[in-house]
């Protein structure tokens, strides 16, 4: 039975017991950023199971793409090397949200494996919680099992509820005790039962876990029952096809066999045994879909994750013989075998390609390199690597440790760790030291930190300078002329963070008044005001009056809360792979960067924008609150990957909208009037950039366009709704006076031609013309040479014109003379002459050049071209 068969019956077989067939979610978890990637089938519906989420189903089945690469669950260094290990792999699962319980999740499991896939019921063991008497019986009374194939496992894990037969998701969180249902491989392969010291072996594989799931552990380690008991059991795909198509090894399943035929076709690797094919057709599957999860190779997080997992199939690549990007080339192999299934893959195959091609290039410029190097530090047997050279590999020429470590592996020799380790902490205190110079340099504070009043207020009163500096430097008095910084304990001007530009404004006492052009945070709490004192004079501890310009915060403002509602229309619209890369917003705009493969439609951003502006027009007002990290996650908030959060974060809820963010909001969404996208582009690979406008900014572009409209529709005397047709019109009528001109120059040019035929001199009986055929194309010019030739009757021709700068040539010769005299030849002769190359038949050649004043007397040259061979 074929993996695809197999995922497909096991989703119809819970189809047919009431689950809804749910799509898998994104590989990045939508609302945790504890959690690196999805790694279970679970993680979709955790805020279900704790009971702050509803659905509209209680039974739900998935077959849910998993990653096990970096962060808690990291299988990355074992690929290729054992029989079971992958980064990315597929959980299926049924799940019951407070519905049935431990009965009907056995009985069902006990079901599908003998019923549907008719595995026979003597190859199979289960596991139970050693407490767990209620999961005992329904194997033992109700199902038949016998009891010497139950395993009852207890805190096995030196903790209470530590244990293999328990569940957790993390350390806190849903759980609940587990049973495993495991199939016996058979005595021909080593190893013992569940339980035993033996465990370990091949012999008996787990395939199935059924979690209870029944309580919230808390962080002091107890147990709060769940509002309802649920249900959440995941079987990895890949083993359930090694049982099904009766081999041991997840690699020799027709999936990843065909992975490995693709591999060894663009390695040109013949042993499909190797361990490198496997490593590849592993590592393709996880970096094609967490591309199309808008996950791209960078330097950090989850895309340092990827760039590791991409650069350690080059490197294997690279093994095997490659030396130009070969990896991409996998992608439609991949699409064939799982784009039905997940049509993300099939949707974006190009952009994924592109993107790992890039990587590729990237790469591959240092990877020979790097491998020198390498080699070189492994001269005569060294069997641990230094950690200096491993930090060069890493630092200079793109090896992730891991991928150091993995050809340690090959060639037997460990890296010094702790060596690496350092080295990189040197480096990383160097970087430290250097920003904390210029810092130190560009403003040395040591004041009270500045508090913020201004998600409420625009002007307050009585704020106390706490330190000026001019030129970076503190000073004890500002004079009317100087440009600098004032630091206050208490202000409203908000200081640039999270996209948004800092406030401008006035900052004023009854002698002085300071103009505020930026505000930036000169440390994390400390607000400085940039500026420069128009009036007066400002000294430390001095009161003033600190008043924001309301125009353009308001501006400011309505463009950052439309941002929110946007990056929610563009998930709705684009999918959820949409992810904000970066954004810029102040009082003329919003710019938002995200990912996504492929340019908007006209058709996406027209939908883009009636979801946003119907935001706008609901009216909704804005909440602001500050909660516990913990609270917004089980909120559901929008969190931007890579950024970092503190214990208490705000959550903002904008229209329908919901993200973590610090910055200042419209109070409601009317507020920011009217919405509309002006630009949409490409920044880098797999990365969009849109641009976007608010209220009266977005009505004076509309109006602007508008103007332009009616101005092109006076000019070409048609109403606005007219246009469309009319410049169609239009431009048939150039189309056709176009083709009518051409025949007018040609009919000009030929006119010329005989006219020409006069100024032919005769060289020893053959008549030579070279001339300049003014306004003529190359048609003409053809047309003219054989006109030419009828009447010279013995003659040898070269017609030229110039056009934008450019020389096309044309010669001729009649076939008395072509046996001495060939046309190819003589129109080589002169374009050389303006820097062109030709050739062609003996009786009639084309050429072209670029040097349009060397033609006279490239032309001149023809008769004693002629006088040599006549
Ligand atoms: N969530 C359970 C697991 O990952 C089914 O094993």
């Amino acid at each position: 039975m074929k993996a695809a068969e197999i995922r497909e019956k096991f989703l119809s077989f819970f189809e047919s017991k009431g689950h809804t067939r749910v799509r898998a979610s994104s590989l990045v978890p939508g609302n945790d950023p504890t959690l690196l990637f999805v790694n279970s089938g679970m993680v979709q519906f955790k805020d279900v199971f704790l009971g702050t989420d509803k659905r509209a189903y209680t039974r739900a089945t998935t077959a849910q793409k998993s990653l096990r690469a970096g962060g808690k669950h990291n299988d990355l260094e074992n690929v290729g090397y054992t029989a079971r290990h992958h980064t990315f792999f597929e959980m299926l699962g049924n799940f019951s949200f407070g519905d049935y319980f431990k009965r009907d999740a056995l009985k069902f499991a006990w079901e599908l494996l003998t019923e549907v896939y008719k595995l026979p019921k003597d190859k199979l063991w289960a596991t139970v919680y050693a407490e767990d008497d209620e999961a005992y019986d329904i194997w033992h009374k109700e199902i038949g099992l016998p009891a010497d194939r139950i395993v009852r496992i207890g805190d096995n894990k030196g903790k209470r509820y530590a244990s293999d037969n328990f569940w957790q998701m993390a350390d806190t969180g849903p759980c609940g005790p587990c049973s495993e249902i495991f199939y016996d491989h058979g005595p021909e392969v080593a190893g013992g039962p569940p339980g035993s010291p033996e465990a370990d072996g091949d012999r008996y594989i787990e395939i199935w876990n059924n979690v209870f799931m029944q309580f919230d552990m808390q962080p002091d380690g107890s147990l709060i029952p769940l509002p309802k008991p649920c249900v959440d059991t995941g079987m990895g795909l890949e083993r359930l096809a090694a049982v099904l198509q009766h081999v041991h090894s997840n690699y020799e399943i027709d999936l990843f066999q065909a992975l490995i035929k693709a591999a060894a076709r663009e390695t040109g690797c013949a042993d499909l045994e190797n361990n490198s094919l496997k490593v590849i057709a592993d590592h393709i599957r996880a970096t094609a879909f967490l591309v199309a999860d808008g996950v791209i190779p960078s330097n950090e997080g989850r895309g340092y994750v990827q760039r590791r997992i991409v650069r350690r199939a080059i490197r294997h690549g690279y093994k095997l013989g490659c030396r130009k990007p070969f990896f991409h080339k996998l992608v439609p192999d991949l699409v064939a075998q799982m784009g039905e299934a997940y049509p993300e893959i099939a949707e974006q195959q190009q952009r994924i390609m592109d993107t790992l091609a890039a990587e590729e290039a990237r790469f591959f410029e240092t990877l020979e390199h790097g491998m020198s190097i390498l080699d070189g530090a492994l001269a005569g047997g060294v069997k641990t690597l230094d950690g200096e050279v491993a930090f060069k590999l890493h630092d200079t020429y793109g090896f992730p440790l891991d991928l150091t470590a993995d050809v340690g592996r090959e060639r037997g020799f460990t890296v010094d760790e702790a060596g690496f380790n350092a080295a990189m902490a040197r480096q990383q205190e160097a970087s430290r030291a250097a920003g904390k110079f210029k810092m130190d340099r560009a403003l040395d504070y040591s004041g009270a930190a500045t508090t913020f009043h201004g998600y409420d207020k625009l002007v307050i009163e009585g704020a106390k300078i706490t330190a000026l500096y001019v030129g970076g430097t503190e000073v004890a008095e500002m004079k009317a002329g100087d440009s600098g910084v004032v630091v206050l304990d208490n202000t409203p001007f908000y200081a640039e963070s999270g996209g948004q530009v800092g406030d401008v404004g006035v900052l004023t006492n009854a002698g002085a008044e300071f103009a505020v052009q930026d505000t930036q945070k000169i440390q994390s709490t400390v607000f400085g005001h940039h500026g420069t004192l128009t009036k007066g004079a400002l000294r430390k501890g001095d009161a003033l009056t600190a008043t924001v310009n309301g125009a353009v915060r308001a501006a400011t403002m309505r463009n950052h809360s439309v941002t929110h509602i946007m990056h929610k229309a563009l998930r709705e619209v684009l999918g959820s792979h949409v992810q904000q890369k970066g954004s810029l917003v102040d009082a003329d705009k919003t710019r938002f960067d995200f990912a996504h493969n492929a340019p908007m439609t006209d058709a996406q951003m027209r939908e883009v924008e009636a979801k946003v502006n119907a935001e706008i027009i609901a009216n909704s007002s804005t909440l602001a609150r500050v909660v516990p990290m913990e609270d917004a996650q089980k909120l559901g908030a929008m969190m931007l990957f890579g950024e970092k959060y503190g214990d208490e974060v705000r959550v903002l809820d904008i229209g329908t909208s919901r993200e973590l963010c610090g910055g200042t909001h419209v109070e409601r969404t009317g507020d920011i009037g009217f919405f509309k996208i002006v630009s949409e582009g490409g920044v880098a690979a797999g990365v969009r950039r849109v641009e976007a406008i608010t209220g009266m900014n977005a009505v004076n572009w509309v109006q602007r366009m508008d103007a332009a409209v009616g101005e092109v529709a006076a000019a070409l005397k048609a109403q606005p709704t007219e246009l469309v047709a009319r410049v169609a019109q239009v431009q048939d009528q150039i189309r056709l006076l176009e083709k009518e001109l051409a025949a007018a120059k040609s009919k000009l040019a030929a006119a010329q031609g005989s006219d020409l035929a006069g100024s032919a001199v005769d060289i020893k009986g053959i008549k030579v013309l070279a001339a300049r055929l003014e306004g003529a194309d190359a048609k003409t010019l053809r047309e003219t040479m054989d006109q030419l030739k009828a009447k010279l009757k013995t003659a040898a021709i070269v017609l030229a014109a110039v056009e934008g700068g450019k020389v096309q040539l044309a010669a001729g010769a009649t076939a008395d003379v072509m046996g001495r005299i060939k046309a190819g030849d003589l129109v080589n002769f002169v374009a050389q002459q303006v820097g062109g190359k030709g050739g062609g038949k003996p009786d009639m050649a084309m050429a072209g050049g670029t040097d349009a004043a060397a033609l006279p007397k490239a032309l001149e040259s023809v008769r004693s071209f002629v006088e040599e061979r006549a």
